[in-house]
């Protein structure tokens, strides 16, 4: 039989690199040589998904009315608990009639909005370092991207100002996230304010990426895109249940804020998918109507290890650029030396997997992140190791 040629389409040829592939090369064959590695690359939490989300899960499966296809924008009863929780954590009144929609996980709504908002040759602003779908989905659609740096004397925000005129004069989305993955950094009120500004200026709608906004230090809390006055109006959030309840394998996300936004997403969904296992969705209403001591139980082991690999750190001369919220640190590498270097000394001379900072854009060129997705004896394991090694010293 003759064989046809399978041409893969420029879209999937234009993908950047995968620049973590070296190193998870290098973790494999670790693995295999029986070396005891500590992960610290992965964002997914280590945690168990509480119990009570379990419990409704297991009696919601057995449910047959849950066994057929669910709506495109998902369960009332669990939008109307989006719009609880939103209530009572962020003050952000949302109508779960048309300003919450259901995501098979934040990463496919992410993914979808450029397909919604995109034509092709329009341009997306977001971030470099900056979680790599926003540049994925904007390549999909047809779309181009253009990366505001993220610089540590900026505290990792990105300078508005310093966006070309043409540019935001042409782009369509802004892509933005705080708890910032990698950096860990957190933005305020004030940031919030001028980009909403930036929005009404250049005709802009905000995507707001907030998948880590439970994970906090200090009692400080993150705040929402949406409680600024005037954001509704410019911009949508998205949010994942996956960090904060530990739940990453689930897949069950929202997006929520302007309703002609959430309506043209919903649109692309309808189209692509089929929506969430209702039985997920009833699992998600009893995560997000558990009470706040199951989170703050959480985020104490987040800080415990936090605490506990900053002060190691620091004890061993290494440099944290941020440390805010999210489980990310983001560190800055010893002189002379790349990411990817430091992270492939970090695993032949220390048996620690770490993600160079370039992997998330070129700005993040001169930092390692760290995830604290392991045990406090780990981490300190890791910080022995470290400090033998002699990496930063
Ligand atoms: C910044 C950011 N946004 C969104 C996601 C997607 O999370 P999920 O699809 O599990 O909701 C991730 C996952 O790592 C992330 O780091």
């Amino acid at each position: 039989m003759e064989k046809i040629t399978i041409t893969p389409a420029n879209r999937i040829k234009d993908l950047p690199p995968y620049l973590f592939a070296a190193i998870d090369k290098m973790k494999q064959e670790a693995i295999r040589q029986g070396r005891d590695v500590i992960n610290l690359g992965i964002g997914d939490p280590d945690l168990p998904t509480p119990k009570a989300i379990i419990e409704r899960l297991q009696l919601a499966s057995a449910d047959p009315t849950n066994h057929q296809y669910p709506s495109y924008e998902g369960l009332l009863s669990f939008r109307r608990a989006v719009a609880k929780w939103y209530q009572d954590r962020f003050h952000v009144i949302l109508n779960p009639e048309d300003e919450v929609a259901t995501l098979i996980g934040s990463k496919e709504g992410i993914g979808h909005t450029p397909l919604a908002f995109i034509n092709p040759g329009d341009v997306a602003l977001m971030t470099s370092p900056g979680y790599p779908v926003y540049h994925a989905g904007t390549l999909f659609a047809g779309g181009t991207s253009y990366f505001a740096p993220l610089l540590e004397k900026n505290k990792f925000l990105p300078d508005l100002d310093a966006i070309p005129v043409e540019v935001a004069k042409a782009a369509k989305i802004f892509f933005i996230n705080y708890p910032n993955n990698p950096t860990g950094a957190v933005a305020n009120a004030r940031f919030f304010e001028s980009v909403v500004e930036f929005a009404r200026t250049y005709n802009i709608l905000i995507c707001h990426d907030a998948a880590y906004s439970e994970i906090y230090y200090d009692g400080v809390r993150p705040e929402s895109f949406l409680d600024v006055p005037g954001a509704k109006d410019v911009g949508i959030e998205f949010h994942s249940l996956s960090k904060t309840f530990n739940m990453t394998g689930w897949r069950i996300g929202f997006a929520v804020g302007n309703k002609e936004a959430v309506s043209a997403l919903l649109k692309v969904k309808s189209n692509l998918d089929s929506g969430v296992f209702q039985a997920v969705q009833e699992a998600g209403i009893a995560a997000l109507e558990l009470p706040d001591s199951v989170l703050a139980s959480i985020r104490k082991i987040y800080q415990e290890r936090r605490d506990l690999f900053v002060a190691g750190l620091n004890k061993i001369g290494a440099k944290i650029a941020s440390a805010e919220a999210s489980f990310y640190l983001f560190i800055k590498n010893p002189p002379n030396i790349t990411s990817h270097a430091l992270a492939a000394r970090l695993l032949s001379e220390a048996d620690i997997v770490v993600t160079p900072g370039n992997g998330f854009g070129e700005a993040g060129e001169g930092y390692i992140r760290v995830a604290l997705t392991c045990s406090a004896d780990r981490l300190a394991e890791a910080i022995k190791r470290i400090e033998k090694a002699g990496i930063f010293a």
